[in-house]
């Protein structure tokens, strides 16, 4: 059913028509249009615009259309130009003409903008739920391998060695960000446009700050013109989930690497792992691999939205129909790929021995031959030469350091005597580290159990938040 038309002789093109239709992909916004046509209605109503007779019919047929529409008894046809049109085409098919009313102080730019607000801020609060999951398991699986050790790196060559548990920990501070600007997105999109109308706000006695507030937002739109145009919320949701996405590229990335023969400090679950049509014996890390693939399609459809909001006019356009896809599939992608990471961490086992054993070597432990010299009022230069001297006579002899003896130590630096050696021990190493979020294992721990307490916060907000939005819904 189309909404318009008066002033047209012809009826669109088949082309027209196939371009220009989005219910394909917006028919799920049906259930936050009804929503928002209910509090429009209750405006009409209360401001003496429809009668209390045909306000209850019109009350009585959109409950019911809701009830319709999530059990697929309503479904679009054909002919529907887009959700709106839809669920307009199924009031007028229970009211006949009453129910063309709820058109009245009410254009589908307005409304359009406030159903996909309301979309996106439910399905945000779905995604910071799942991010909370999945903080936890990285965080748990932390814990398991605090005190166990393994080369910390830079440039994927032997830095220095790290608690494991340090190591993973890292993690779940990136996702903490994530949240963080969650909260920050979601005070900033609380701002309902519905009232704007097309562009100019409404002639009509409408009460834009009760509508808003029945809708759970937390302010009105300031300026018509912007609300209708406005989807910074879009592009701004699209940027958090492509930095989430990068964020669990670099999980898949360490994955994969970790699970390689090469290093074989992963065993990846057979439950998150999957095998090869031709080669019985391979067992791949694939969900580590889409976690770091998947990331491409996030940024992509932000690039998409930044692309086509760029220069255009403000109100209005038709281009705006463009926010949608790159939206849904974003959430989409993400509501795929966050319980499969996180089930995926859930089930790896690392080779506590390998990581152990491998901790020391390429030379990890010079630093702290640096380090122990600093102690001694040597000053770091001349501590870094003698670490570096010490290096390349184990280079030359194909030896490690802590395989020096006393008196090469001694040549090398005067202050180089046997108290070295207890820092020359991957334990040593690790328990000196104590300065502020250092990998000393005490450190690590406390860490871990700081980011449980915040992550535990986190939680209760956004259930909190979910279980208003989910009253908001069915009120
Ligand atoms: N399907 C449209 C969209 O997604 C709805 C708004 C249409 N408004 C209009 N003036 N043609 O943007």
């Amino acid at each position: 059913m189309a909404l318009w038309g008066g002033r047209f002789s012809q009826s669109n093109a088949e082309s027209t028509f196939a371009l220009s239709r989005s219910i394909d992909f917006d028919w799920r916004l049906a259930p936050y249009d009804i929503r928002a046509s209910l509090a429009h209605l209750r405006i009409l109503h209360s401001s003496g615009l429809i009668s209390a007779q045909s306000a209850q019919a019109i009350k009585g047929a959109l409950e019911e259309l809701a009830i319709a529409v999530a059990s697929g008894a309503f479904a679009p046809q054909p002919e529907d130009e887009d959700v709106h049109s839809a669920l307009e085409r199924g009031l007028t098919e229970k009211l006949g003409a009453v129910g063309g009313f709820l058109r009245a102080g009410r254009s589908r730019n307005d409304q359009v903008t406030t159903d996909l607000r309301l979309f996106a801020i439910d399905h945000v609060l779905e995604i910071a739920s799942l991010l909370t999951s999945l903080q936890i398991a990285i965080l748990d699986k932390a814990q398991e391998y605090v005190n166990d050790s393994a080369p910390g790196f830079t440039h994927i060559q032997h830095a220095q060695p790290v608690s494991f548990g340090h190591e993973l920990a890292k993690h779940a501070h990136a996702f903490a960000r994530d949240l963080d600007r969650i909260n920050d997105w979601l005070e900033r999109t609380s701002v309902s446009p519905l009232g704007a109308g097309a562009l100019a706000g409404s002639s009509l006695p409408l009460n834009p700050a009760a509508t808003a507030k029945e809708l759970g937002f937390n302010s009105t739109f300031a300026n018509s013109i912007d609300a209708v145009s406005d989807r910074d919320y879009v592009a701004e949701a699209l940027f958090i989930f492509s930095l989430i996405g990068v964020h669990l590229s670099r999980i898949g990335e360490e994955w994969t690497l970790w699970a390689s023969s090469e290093f074989a400090w992963a065993k990846v679950s057979d439950a998150y792992s999957t095998g090869s049509s031709i080669m019985p014996q391979k067992k791949n890390p694939d969900i580590a691999e889409l976690a770091r693939g998947k990331s491409g399609r996030l940024v992509g459809n932000l690039m998409s939205v930044l692309t086509m909001l760029k220069g255009l006019p403000f109100a209005y356009n038709r281009d705006l129909q463009e926010d949608k896809e790159p939206l849904f599939d974003s959430i989409d992608t993400l509501l795929i790929l966050l319980p499969a990471v996180t089930g995926m961490i859930e089930t790896t086992d690392f080779d506590r021995e390998k990581m152990a054993l491998a901790a020391p070597l390429g030379f990890s432990l010079a630093t702290e031959i640096a380090d122990y010299l600093v102690v001694k009022k040597i000053p770091f230069a001349i501590a870094h030469e003698a670490a570096g001297a010490c290096v390349a006579l184990c280079e030359s002899t194909n030896r490690q350091l802590h395989q020096l003896t006393n008196a090469e130590l001694l040549a090398i630096h005067a202050d180089l005597d046997e108290g070295v050696r207890e820092v020359l021990t991957v334990h040593g190493a690790l328990s000196s580290r104590t300065t502020t979020g250092g990998t000393a294992p005490e450190l690590v721990s406390a860490q871990i159990k700081a980011a449980k307490k915040s992550n535990l916060a986190q939680l209760a907000l956004i259930t909190s938040k979910q279980t208003n939005f989910m009253e908001m819904m069915s009120s």
